[in-house]
C-alpha cells in the first residue's frame, strides 16, 4: 500500500509574519489527516528554521525546494542536502520545472542533485513534466521518460523505490489550467509502466511501491477528482498551499479519496 502524500511548495513566497499566520491557521486542519496521509511543506531556505519550529510535533514534515549536488565547498549560493537534513528536512524537491526552465538545470544536473539528496538520507521528490509545445507535438511520454532515465542512470532504479515522482505538466503550473483526469491518469500509468519495464527482476515491485503524485493548479475544487485516480498518490501544491482553507480542504480531499474520511482519522 502506498501512503498518499500532500506537499505544499511555497516557492519564493512568505515572510516571517505571513508564515506564522499561515501555519497557525492551517496546522489544526492538517493535523486531522496526518494518520491517513503524509503531509509536508517546503518553505524557502531562510524560513526552514522558523517553519520547523512552527511544525513542532504535529507530525507534518518539513521539505526544501532544491539542494546542491555538492556536499560542501566553494559553491556560492548553493545549499547542500546535508545542511537541509540538519535543519530537519525530510523531503527535497528536485528538478522542479521552474528550476529546469528558469535556472537551466539540465536532466543531468537534476540527477546529480537527486543523488546528493539520497546520500543525505532524505527523500527526493523528482518533478517531471512536459511543456505545452511538447504535449502538442505528442512528445509527452518521450520527455518524461528522458527525465526519469537520467535519474535511473545516475542512481539506479532500486535507489528510487523510496523516492517520490511528481508529474507536473509545465503548462498547468501556476496557470489555473489543470490537466484533465484522463490526461493525468494516462501519464501516471505510463510512468509506472516505464519504471516497471526499466530493469529486470525487482522493477515491478518498485513501480508499485513508488509514489507518483500530481501537481499543476490543484485546488479545492478539483483535488478530489484527481486524487481519486488509481495511480495518483497525492499532490504537489503550489499557489493553493499558501491559503489555509484551500490547502486544508485539499488535504481533506486526499484523505477522503484514499478511503478514509476525516471522522475516521485521529482528531486532536
Ligand atoms: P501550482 O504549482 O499548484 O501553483 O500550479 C505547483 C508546483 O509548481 O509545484
Amino acid at each position: 500500500m502506498r501512503k498518499p502524500i500532500l506537499i505544499g511548495n511555497w516557492k519564493m513566497n512568505g515572510s516571517l509574519h505571513a508564515n506564522q499566520a499561515l501555519m497557525v491557521r492551517v496546522l489544526p486542519r492538517l493535523r486531522m489527516f496526518r494518520k491517513t496521509i503524509d503531509l509536508a511543506v517546503c518553505p524557502p531556505f531562510p524560513y526552514l528554521f522558523q517553519v520547523r519550529d512552527l511544525l513542532g510535533y504535529t507530525g507534518i514534515a518539513l521539505g526544501a525546494q532544491n539542494a546542491s549536488s555538492f556536499v560542501s565547498g566553494a559553491y556560492t549560493g548553493e545549499v547542500s542536502a546535508t545542511m537541509l537534513q540538519e535543519m530537519g528536512c525530510r523531503y527535497v524537491l528536485v528538478g522542479h520545472s521552474e528550476r529546469r526552465a528558469l535556472f537551466a538545470e539540465s536532466s543531468l544536473e537534476v540527477a546529480a542533485r537527486y543523488r546528493s539528496v539520497l546520500a543525505a538520507g532524505l527523500t527526493p521528490v523528482l518533478c517531471v513534466g512536459e511543456t505545452l509545445a511538447e504535449r502538442e507535438s505528442n512528445q509527452t511520454g518521450l520527455v518524461i521518460e528522458r527525465q526519469l532515465q537520467a535519474v535511473i542512470d545516475e542512481v539506479g532504479l532500486a535507489a528510487m523505490a523510496n523516492g517520490i515522482i511528481a508529474y507536473e505538466p509545465v503548462w498547468a503550473i501556476g496557470t489555473g489550467k489543470t490537466a484533465t483526469p484522463k490526461q493525468v491518469a494516462r501519464v501516471h500509468q505510463e510512468i509506472r509502466l516505464f519504471i516497471a519495464n526499466s530493469a529486470p527482476e525487482a522493477s515491478d515491485d518498485i513501480s508499485q511501491q513508488l509514489r507518483v503524485i500530481y501537481g499543476g493548479s490543484v485546488k479545492a475544487a478539483n483535488a478530489f477528482e484527481l486524487f481519486s485516480l488509481a495511480d495518483v498518490d497525492g499532490g504537489l501544491i503550489g499557489g493553493a498551499s499558501l491559503h489555509a482553507d484551500e490547502f486544508g480542504t485539499i488535504a481533506g480531499a486526499l484523505a477522503e479519496a484514499s478511503g478514509l474520511v476525516a471522522s475516521e482519522c485521529e482528531i486532536n
